[in-house]
């Protein structure tokens, strides 16, 4: 598995020690008050996992699935709702806890879905912020890294489900999907 990758992005410590700091601003951002993390399937598994673990505040965990892919490393420009939350969201402090945002189309669906439930507020974090490749209007409140233009897999991301258990995050070599 690991002879797929051209090139280890971000380093199993490196992920960890920036999880850590996130979860210590999160803590501080959030103090005297409950926050409802919302773990976007099935990317965000891993650094949902990691970060809830240093977040200091009471949390509350939940999941929701979409799907914006139309093959496997481009997105089909339309984003279907494949698993809703079980939480009423309601006057909670909602936080969606996302993997990597690319265009934004996922990150301005989810907010204008959850926006219209009334959460007394939302936030959205993400480990990767890929930046350059932002068409949408939806920018993340807290993000880990800013990455490069390159497809990348592992720390939950995967491509065709495979590689998310790698404990860093590396460049795809592009010979695995463009044959
Ligand atoms: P967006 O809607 O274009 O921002 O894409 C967000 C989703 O696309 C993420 O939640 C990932 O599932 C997926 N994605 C985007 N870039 C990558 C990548 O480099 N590797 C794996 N998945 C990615």
């Amino acid at each position: 598995m690991e002879k797929d990758i051209s090139k280890i992005l971000i380093t199993e410590k490196e992920i960890q020690e920036k999880v850590k700091e996130m979860g210590k601003i999160i803590s501080l951002d959030y103090k005297g008050k409950e926050v409802l993390l919302i773990c976007v399937l099935r990317g965000s598994i891993m650094f949902t996992a990691d970060l809830m673990r240093h977040i200091t505040v009471p949390v509350i965990v939940d999941t929701i699935a979409v799907s914006s892919y139309g093959d496997q490393t481009k997105s089909s420009g339309v984003v279907r709702l494949l698993k809703d939350l079980d939480e009423d969201i309601t006057n909670k402090h909602v936080l969606i806890v996302e993997d990597i945002v690319d265009s934004g189309l996922t990150l301005k669906y989810l907010r204008k879905v959850l926006q219209q439930r009334r959460p007394a507020s939302i936030k959205v974090c993400t480990l990767l912020n890929k930046q350059e490749r932002r068409v949408h209007d939806a920018s993340p409140d807290y993000y880990g890294f800013i990455i490069p233009d390159e497809f990348v897999v592992g720390y939950g991301l995967d491509y065709d489900e495979h590689y998310r258990q790698l404990p860093f995050i590396g460049i795809l070599d592009s010979k695995i999907y463009k044959d």
